[in-house]
């Protein structure tokens, strides 16, 4: 699929890129910098080269990788992604959207769910998108440094919510490319902040007791 990654230069990017890339997919580094989205591409390019792998990695502007792509990841800290996807309104139409994002504060070395006024990010950034455009809630749970280690499976669940079933199956389907991932759907969108909620206590833990722990239901 053609895939796109707003903020693409990111932490939470950098896994979903090389491992879809290693999968075969078209990749489209999105970016404010043109030329920062160019300079990490040819990064993960090279990367990927001395693995063997031939990929197909863009680097340009958030506008331009939107539009190029059937779906579209908004990995953009929660401040800026409604900001960046509004910057983006040309681009996008009737493309799957998929929002990681989770707002969240630090007090001490504890972390806190902070949404937004409209309940979730994902309601937030369901209000500056196009109707047309179909929104998909996960990876919120996902640690990125895990993610970017690719020679790593990680043996976690993704639980993941939206309103439009084919969108989430195809997130499932792209999700669970990535070996051990399962997908659990738990419903429509209004689910997202009980998702969003998990990942403040999901980091509180990791620093407190220095560890890498996810999500598994068992
Ligand atoms: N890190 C994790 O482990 C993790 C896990 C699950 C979910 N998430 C969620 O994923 C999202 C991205 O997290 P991240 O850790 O990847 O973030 P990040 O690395 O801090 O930032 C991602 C990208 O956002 C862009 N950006 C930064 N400031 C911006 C601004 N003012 N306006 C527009 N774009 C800006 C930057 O791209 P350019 O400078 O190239 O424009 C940056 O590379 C967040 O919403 C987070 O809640 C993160």
């Amino acid at each position: 699929m053609r895939i796109s990654l707003l903020g693409g230069t990111g932490d939470i990017a950098e896994g979903l890129v090389l491992r879809w890339s290693q999968k075969g997919h078209e990749i489209f580094i999105g970016s404010r910098s043109q030329e920062k989205a160019e300079g990490i591409a040819a990064e993960y390019i090279e990367k990927l080269k001395e693995l063997g792998i031939e990929p197909k990695i863009h680097g340009m502007a958030n506008a331009d990788a939107a539009k190029h792509s059937e779906v579209i990841i908004i990995s953009i800290p929660p401040e800026y992604a409604a900001s960046t996807i509004e910057g983006c309104a040309d681009s996008i139409t009737d493309q799957i959207v998929v929002t990681p994002v989770v707002s969240m504060k630090k007090e001490g070395k504890t972390f806190l769910y902070d949404p937004p006024s409209q309940g979730s990010s994902a309601e937030e950034i369901r209000q500056v998108l196009p109707e047309t455009a179909k929104l998909v809630s996960a990876y919120h749970n996902l640690p990125a440094k895990e993610l970017a280690l690719i020679h790593e499976d990680m043996d976690y669940d993704v639980v993941i919510c939206g309103d439009d079933e084919d969108s989430k199956e195809v997130v499932k389907n792209l999700t669970e490319e990535m070996k051990n991932l399962r997908v659990l759907d738990a419903g429509p969108l209004s689910v997202s902040p009980m998702i969003e909620a998990i990942t403040p206590l999901i980091v509180s833990l990791n620093v407190r007791l220095k560890n890498h722990f996810s999500v598994k239901f068992v």
